[in-house]
């Protein structure tokens, strides 16, 4: 059985309001009735796998637990991370976890930030990626780009047709240009964020790549205690370690890449200009205008409107190009093209605060 690890530590400032500090994104109802956690967790429930892992911080722990309850989910383990040094360290202890174990044991690492409706597809391109990964290739996800995104890591392909085909070349969030050229050369994925690979190849690709870490994370997992049930990694040897992603710290130089095709939706929502582009998929209009139970738009045209409180009426008359979103104690107005400045309203909040 593959054993699934869920990153749920990130924070997702750019979802501002309704993605706050103590409840980011991942966690909130965005898209449906469920959370993106929930639906992640869920996609990687079943048959072929096992109970699953979660990565996590402290301040989540009990959201996570109560998400995981909500859904019919036993989680196999809830793992504290002393301190965010982004996702290579976190998976690297997934790693040794299953390791410990079995060794040539299967793990999926996925974002719990993705929308990706067709969750039978999303098994298909699991089943496929099954094989190489078996035979200690780290196999990544591809998704057919459509824009020249810079927040993304690409995937240059070594070979053509359907099936899993060696990676020439991984870049991670490359800059415009570069995102640009490798968009019109028509031979680059995007990473979808989600690795499938045995234990051990993870473990030996760090002791190529990044060695740095290795004795830390062992000794943090060495001194982890359970913790009313979470396993509290250990803060002394964690906190010294790089910040990192494993885009960067593993990705990037490893040379036993695989890419699995995956062709069906799929959608990071980074930002409030993914989450409009998700709901006019799900509902298409004319007028690309899109609002919620509390929101009414008079002649408005491009234009997102959402209240996620009930107490909050908000209504758009004559907008163009504009996106509403409120809280209960939040409002953001915002022209549609800045949707990836919102991170600064929460700096300048904290700057004053
Ligand atoms: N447990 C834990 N600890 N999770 C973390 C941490 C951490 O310190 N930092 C981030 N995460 C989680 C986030 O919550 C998210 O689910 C996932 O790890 C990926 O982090 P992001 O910060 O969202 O990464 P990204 O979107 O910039 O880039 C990655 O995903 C892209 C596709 O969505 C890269 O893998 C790119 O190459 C890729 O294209
Ligand atoms: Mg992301």
């Amino acid at each position: 059985k593959i054993t699934p690890v869920l990153m749920a530590g990130g924070s997702g400032t750019r979802l501002w309001p309704v993605s706050r500090k103590s409840f980011p994104k991942q966690f909130a109802p965005l898209i449906g009735d469920q959370t993106l956690f929930q639906a992640s967790a869920r996609r990687l429930a079943g048959p072929d796998f096992a109970d699953p892992v979660v990565m996590t911080n402290a301040d989540f722990r009990f959201i996570v637990a109560e998400q995981l309850d909500q859904v019919g989910i036993k989680p196999g383990a809830i793992v504290i991370e002393p301190s965010g040094r982004n996702t290579a360290p976190a998976i690297l202890v997934a790693a040794l976890m299953v390791a410990a174990k079995d060794p040539d044991g299967l793990l999926l690492v996925a974002p719990s930030d993705h929308v990706i409706p067709d969750d039978a597809a999303f098994a298909r391109a699991v089943r496929q990626g099954v094989g190489p990964a078996s035979e200690g290739r780290i196999v990544t996800f591809g998704i057919t780009p459509d824009r020249p995104e810079t927040g993304y890591g690409y995937l240059e392909l070594g070979g053509q047709g359907d099936g899993p085909q060696p990676l020439t070349r991984f870049v991670e969030k490359p800059d415009a240009a570069t995102a640009a050229r490798m968009l019109s050369q028509g031979n680059f994925l995007w990473n979808a964020g989600i690795f499938l690979f045995q234990a051990d190849a993870m473990i030996e690709a760090f002791r190529v790549h990044a060695p740095d870490y290795l004795s830390p994370v062992l000794a943090a997992l060495d001194q982890a205690r359970d913790d009313l049930g979470f396993l509290r990694l250990a803060k002394g040897p964690w906190d010294g370690l790089p910040d990192q992603s494993i885009d960067y710290a593993v990705m990037e130089k490893a040379d036993n890449l695989t890419v699995v095709r995956f062709s069906e939706r799929w959608s990071d929502l980074g930002g409030w200009d993914a989450v409009w582009r998700e709901a006019l998929l799900e509902a298409p209009s004319d007028t690309g205008v899109v609002t919620d139970r509390n929101s009414t738009a008079i002649d408005c045209h491009d234009v997102l409107l959402r209240s996620d409180s009930d107490d909050l009426q908000v209504v758009g008359i004559g907008l163009t190009d504009v996106m509403v979103v409120a809280t209960a104690d939040a409002v953001l107005v915002a022209d549609k093209s800045r949707a990836q400045d919102v991170r600064h309203a929460v700096s300048a909040l904290k700057a004053r605060g």
